[in-house]
């Protein structure tokens, strides 16, 4: 089927690594002209070098999106690259730099921290990219979500409420760009396979003392009530993602995908 996405320009910040590397090599294989981003200028360029040499059409647009300054030169990079933005994925992000997990060990300091690089961070580059969209009549926008703003737990609050805080952006300006041609949506992902997620299987086998992290990973995978039994990949995400940015989803607007293996399979 063809997505009609060929000649399509898309972000998909923190895109230097885990989901979002897997979000823009399959946006860029539909013919998308990607800009990667990331913090990390070394692992952005690696990235960047790898795909060009597959022959992907990409660039790279590097910077802390937990600053207005920072956003601003993401954005004006992004904006340079290939002429203007049709999809933004917010995917950067994720919880406390302190790894404290522990509802009061996290500090207020780190509450904002969490909020400036999920949620501001987000709604920056929308504030950036949105407008345009909107003149133009077509226009993605895909935020990536938790299952911790779904389902919250006693742990991360910092975390479980920046995400809840992004799920209900989602939908408000879903509703606020109402007949614009620009959907928005969230993609939910539960456990998937990023280096963020090997870092804490490895402690969590250490701890007990186990070998490698395939029996961390089986006991972590019967805790979240999945039905698929395996933990996902990045190209798992990356296929709703690309659904979505595709003209083929015109029809859907202010949804949250959960592909959790089935880990939320719930009436409420
Ligand atoms: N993996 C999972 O199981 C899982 C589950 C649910 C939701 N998620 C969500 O999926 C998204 C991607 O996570 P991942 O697992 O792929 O993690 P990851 O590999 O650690 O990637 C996170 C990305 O965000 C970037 N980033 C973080 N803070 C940033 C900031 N202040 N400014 C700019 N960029 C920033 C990182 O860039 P640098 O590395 O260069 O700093 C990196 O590219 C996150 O929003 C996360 O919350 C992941």
């Amino acid at each position: 089927m063809d997505l009609q996405l060929k000649g399509k320009r898309a972000l998909v910040t923190g895109s230097n690594s885990g989901i979002g590397k897997g979000i823009a090599k399959m946006l860029a294989d539909e013919g998308v002209s990607v800009v990667l981003h990331g913090r990390n200028a070394e692992r952005l360029e690696a990235v960047r070098a790898e795909f060009a040499a597959a022959g992907r059409t990409v660039a790279a647009a590097q910077g802390d999106l937990s600053t207005d300054e920072g956003a601003a030169k993401v954005a004006d990079a992004a904006l340079a690259a290939f002429g203007g933005i049709d999809i933004l994925v917010n995917n950067a992000g994720g919880g406390s730099e302190e790894k404290a997990v522990n509802w009061f060990d996290v500090a207020l300091t780190e509450w904002l921290a969490t909020y400036e690089k999920n949620v501001l961070a987000a709604a920056r580059l929308i504030h950036r990219f949105a407008p345009t969209m909107k003149e133009q009549q077509w226009g993605r926008i895909i935020q990536i979500g938790s299952m911790a703003g779904t389902i919250p737990t006693s742990a991360q609050p910092d975390y479980g409420t920046a995400k809840a805080a992004m799920l209900n952006m989602t939908m408000s300006l879903s509703k606020n760009l109402k007949g614009s041609g620009v959907t928005v949506n969230m993609v939910t992902p539960g456990m998937i396979m990023t280096e963020g997620l090997v870092e804490f299987l490895t402690n969590f086998a250490a701890k007990r003392g186990w070998e490698g992290i395939d029996q961390a990973a089986e006991y972590v995978l019967k805790g979240t009530g999945q039905t698929v039994l395996r933990i996902g990949q990045p190209e798992d995400i990356a296929f709703a993602v690309t659904y979505l940015s595709s003209p083929r989803a015109d029809f859907v607007n202010g949804v949250n995908m959960h592909l959790d293996g089935g880990g939320t399979a719930n009436i409420y």
